[in-house]
């Protein structure tokens, strides 16, 4: 039977260590500030923002929500993003995706100055993360590698297989476990025989966004099992992109939904925006 990582515990000690340092900041008369940006009234994107903004307030960083409505224009937008790019008291800039269809995100993300971009979402963090050299990493696979690290799962010399190839999770995912040494294998949906090469992964990654897709044939025994996914079954129940209930048996460790990745990914935005208020105020990281 898998050991279950618990990433309520992980994220809760994550802001935690956010919450210490803020704290000193503040002594030094210094607030870190998130502009949380949602247009439109999707229901999962509420609830995200407004996790984000509680996340904010148990950590002591200031937050300040725009909700604007669907049919704003994307001049609108980009002004908002402009005028938060020159705020002193705004550290963290974090405009909730998926926008409505007729807005352009790629153009909001790259209007993000990058030294705010708690996403790190922009093409020049990303480039920076490409080559090793980042300060910023994206919440969602950032908290993956901290859950592994806390469970003393190292991906160095291990085979790791990364199941979707999405700009948000997949690619920067495959890139971090690089970064840590790992030999990295990214699926999608053209993959030929798709089971066959997650059986190979010591540490498998489901970032795919289809219910219970990971079955426990596609698993080799001990395996590190970290699910991404954030779907509801037939019974609208919230549920991974793994068959927790197959797949535990058989893995070596597991994340399960809810309380696996998902409160990581809010703790991780704590952090890069504690990390981007120090930095614009001269305190190395
Ligand atoms: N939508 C789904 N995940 C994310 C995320 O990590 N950041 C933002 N801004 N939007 C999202």
């Amino acid at each position: 039977m898998a050991i279950r990582i618990d990433g309520k515990k992980v994220s809760a000690q994550v802001r935690a260590r956010v919450a210490h340092e803020v704290a000193a900041l503040q002594e030094k008369g210094i607030v870190p500030g998130l502009a949380v940006i949602i247009v439109g009234d999707d229901p999962a994107s509420r609830v995200y923002v407004n996790n984000k903004k509680k996340a904010c307030a148990e950590v002591g960083i200031y937050s300040e929500e725009f909700a604007l409505p669907a049919d704003t224009t994307q001049l609108q937008l980009m002004a908002l993003v402009h005028q938060l790019n020159a705020r002193k008291d705004i550290s963290g800039i974090l405009c909730q995706l998926p926008l409505p269809a007729h807005l352009d995100e790629k153009q909001v993300i790259e209007a993000i100055a990058p030294e705010k971009d708690v996403d790190a979402f922009h093409p020049s963090n990303v480039g920076r993360i490409m080559i090793g050299d980042y300060q910023f990493l994206p919440c969602t696979p950032a908290g993956v590698m901290e859950l592994l690290h806390s469970a003393g799962i190292s991906p160095e010399g291990k085979e790791c297989v990364v199941i979707g190839r999405s700009n948000i999770v997949g690619k920067p995912m495959a890139m971090l476990l690089l970064h840590e040494n790992g030999t990295v294998t990214v699926c999608h949906s053209r993959t030929k025989d798709l089971r066959e090469v997650c059986r190979r992964a010591d540490i498998l990654v489901a970032a795919v966004g289809k219910a219970k897709f990971v079955t426990e044939d596609m698993v080799k025994p001990g395996a590190a099992v970290i699910d991404v996914g954030m779907n509801r079954d037939e019974a609208g129940k919230l549920c991974g992109d793994v068959d927790f209930d197959a797949v535990e048996p058989v893995a070596g460790a597991i994340t399960p939904v809810p309380g696996g990745v998902g409160p990581m990914t809010i703790a991780m935005l704590m952090q890069n925006t504690l990390m981007a208020a120090k930095l614009q105020n001269g305190l190395s990281d």
